[in-house]
């Protein structure tokens, strides 16, 4: 016999989005121990970093113009991130990867909301009107989530990612602003204190 309809997933965290600072190092360096994660984030297992191997990467990033922002519950603490790569003002263009850092908090809805948030920001705050990203071809999880966001599969770069003796093809993608506003249109008010 069917029971009620009980939803079996914990209400997910409301997140926000602020920039990255040093103290969020550790949770980098522990999602970057998971060869699991490592694999579907980035399309490689690396050897684990201390947490100051990590800092140095992102002062690296940051010194080249990349943006990274970490998405933070609201007792601050960080559960997934967004790197904003290639960051191209002259058109308006950019690339982001994502991830969430902790795999019990993965297919919840976490990923999803995280990436909503950042590409909110970047179109309708920032005035981008491309995202560009890529996700590896064995990633079912971010190409279902980039699915529900409104991406276009533009191309692949074919067998550009090595794990465990084998190559995988990335695929390529790319979110139009008006697409994903026609999903998620932003409120013109929302942070103007007016009323719709
Ligand atoms: C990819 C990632 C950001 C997605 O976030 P998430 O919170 O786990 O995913 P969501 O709960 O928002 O789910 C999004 C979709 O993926 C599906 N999904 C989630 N986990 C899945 C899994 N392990 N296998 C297959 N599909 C999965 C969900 O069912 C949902 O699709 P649906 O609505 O069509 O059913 C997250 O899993 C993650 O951080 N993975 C490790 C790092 C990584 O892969 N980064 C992305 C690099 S491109």
């Amino acid at each position: 016999v069917e029971g009620p309809a009980v939803s079996a997933v914990a209400a997910l965290p409301s997140i926000s989005l602020r920039l990255y600072r040093p103290s969020d190092a550790d949770a980098f360096a522990q999602f970057r121990r998971d060869p699991t994660s490592t694999a579907l984030a980035f399309g490689s297992v690396q050897v684990p970093q201390p947490a100051e191997v990590v800092q140095q990467m992102a002062d690296g990033l940051m010194a080249r113009g990349d943006l990274i922002w970490m998405w933070v519950d609201d007792a601050d603490t960080p559960v997934g991130f967004s790197l904003l790569t290639s960051v191209d003002w002259l058109n308006r263009t950019l690339a982001t990867g994502s991830g969430v850092f902790s795999t019990a908090q993965r297919g919840r809805g976490l990923g999803t909301l995280g990436r909503r948030l950042a590409l909110d920001h970047v179109f309708n705050e920032m005035g981008f009107r491309r995202a560009y990203g890529e996700f590896a071809a064995y990633n079912e999880a971010s190409r279902r989530s980039h699915a529900k966001l409104g991406v276009e599969v533009v191309g692949a770069r074919r067998q550009v990612f090595h794990v465990s003796g084998a190559y995988y093809d990335a695929i390529v993608y790319m979110v139009r602003r008006e697409r994903f506003n026609e999903l998620f249109p932003p409120d013109p008010n929302r942070y103007l204190g007016r009323r719709a």
